[in-house]
């Protein structure tokens, strides 16, 4: 059965905010991306020791903030005071740890199209995708176009199906891998997000052949970007978002 489209998708996604620019998964960079003329914007979401749900790439906090360790084992009460923005920059010290619920206000703000990506230890997947899901099916505005959860994890995709099964999903994954798997793994999802390093012709191809529409990761130069959009990629997330770089 083919997967249901995603048809607010734009081309361009700004991957963890605008990274390029601004410190990656806080509201600085959502705001950047925003200014820059983008309409989509992923982040990462991960869980604190105490169970809120922030955004974070890395299970540990020691590349992106001030802080030491791992993320869920960190109350959050901890990462709400760390500064999450220094060390990219001078221009961004203070920028705190953003909660996913802050995010999404700020989404609304600037009317902002989301891919939420869940973050998750094979032992927590399915319960970080009910919670993730949860937290999307209670704040996103209902009014709004739909955020698109996405995981590595099949089964974190499919508690997110039973938790809200309005939310359309996307498989994360390294290399596209055969049909049987992929059918099995992206289950009742609307894309698969693929690394751009191991993507070819074909395996656009076959994403496409079976529904899914296809998300490439992480694209930053021009000409790549032309090439696989002419194989039939539906979207690239960019550190660099603005539209015109990329048409
Ligand atoms: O979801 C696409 C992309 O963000 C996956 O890679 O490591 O940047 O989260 P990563
Ligand atoms: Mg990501």
């Amino acid at each position: 059965m083919p997967a249901p489209s995603l048809p607010w998708l734009a081309p361009v996604i700004a991957h963890r905010g605008a990274s390029g620019v601004a410190p990656e998964n806080t509201l600085a960079a959502i705001r950047r991306a925003g200014e820059l003329g983008a309409s989509w914007v992923e982040v990462d979401v991960r869980r604190a020791a105490s169970g809120e749900l922030v955004l974070m790439h890395d299970a540990t906090l020691d590349r992106t903030t001030n802080g030491r360790g791992n993320v869920a084992e960190t109350p959050y009460e901890t990462l709400a005071g760390l500064d999450a923005g220094a060390w990219f920059g001078p221009d961004f010290a203070g920028e705190p740890i953003p909660s996913l619920e802050a995010f999404i206000r700020l989404a609304e703000e600037l009317d902002l199209c989301a891919n939420v990506e869940i973050k998750a230890e094979a032992s927590e997947a399915e319960e970080m995708g009910r919670d993730v899901a949860m937290a999307l099916r209670d704040h996103w505005p209902a009014h709004r176009a739909t955020a698109l959860i996405s995981s590595t994890s099949p089964k974190a995709l499919g508690a997110a199906a039973k938790a809200a099964p309005d939310f359309p999903r996307g498989l994360v994954v390294d290399q596209v891998p055969n049909e049987a798997a992929l059918r099995e793994q992206a289950l009742g999802c609307v894309s698969v997000h693929t690394n751009n390093f191991f993507l070819t012709q074909a395996k656009t191809a076959l994403l496409t052949r079976l529904g899914y529409a296809a998300l490439v990761y992480t694209v930053n130069r021009v000409e790549r970007a032309k090439t696989l959009y002419a194989w039939g990629v539906a979207a690239i997330f960019t550190d660099y978002p603005e539209p015109e770089r990329w048409r």
